[in-house]
């Protein structure tokens, strides 16, 4: 398992469509676990494979990114040891994921990419949708989602596209947020 580097813009290569996962073998078990690496690393609640360069359907996702494994912090204020429990994790991992049924109706969330860093602004997406999935497996699954995990979904199926949230804006709104980017690069 590794961190691997994380595409941002302009990166060409985050423009490339995915191709579908074929064969359900070691080496997409070692892409998933890398991606969570990264991801849990950044931190960050979703990944797409194309984002550490590779160019393949799967998607991760964490909407719980607290790090469990940090040591529990002790107090004892009152003589006594409590240990703050930190939020488990909940890995998710979506092979060669399709949307179905999309809601017309649409919900609003201020969304941010890892792709995209340090840049935040609202899109609105279909509130809930069906994602039809394989899992590391190749086994089908199907799942109503909702909230948070429904944007997110489709926020990293959007990568599989070629497409980055900043796409979502009108072009003021994109090219201001490239701007404000570039500027923190070079504050950097
Ligand atoms: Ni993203």
């Amino acid at each position: 398992m590794a961190i691997r580097p994380i595409l941002e813009v302009p990166d060409p290569r985050l423009k490339i469509v995915s191709e579908p996962v074929t064969v359900f073998d070691d080496a997409l078990r070692t892409l998933v676990a890398d991606m969570f690496d990264t991801m849990y690393d950044a931190p960050g609640i979703g990944l797409a494979a194309i984002q550490i360069g590779v160019p393949k359907r799967v998607l991760v996702i964490d909407l719980q990114p607290e790090d469990p494994d940090a040591e529990p912090v002790a107090c004892d204020h009152d003589g006594h040891h409590h240990h703050h429990q930190p939020t488990k994790r909940e890995p998710r991992v979506f092979v060669n994921p399709v949307i179905l049924d999309p809601a017309e109706e649409l919900a609003t969330y201020q969304e941010g990419c890892l792709s995209v860093p340090e840049i935040y602004a609202d899109v609105d997406r279909p509130a809930t949708c069906r994602v039809r999935y394989q899992d590391l497996d190749g086994t089908v699954h199907e799942e109503q989602l909702d909230g948070l995990m429904a944007t997110c979904i489709q926020h990293e199926m959007d990568h599989l596209e070629g497409i980055l949230f900043i796409d979502h804006l009108s072009r003021l709104k994109r090219q201001m947020a490239l701007k404000k980017l570039q500027k923190l690069r070079q504050a950097a």
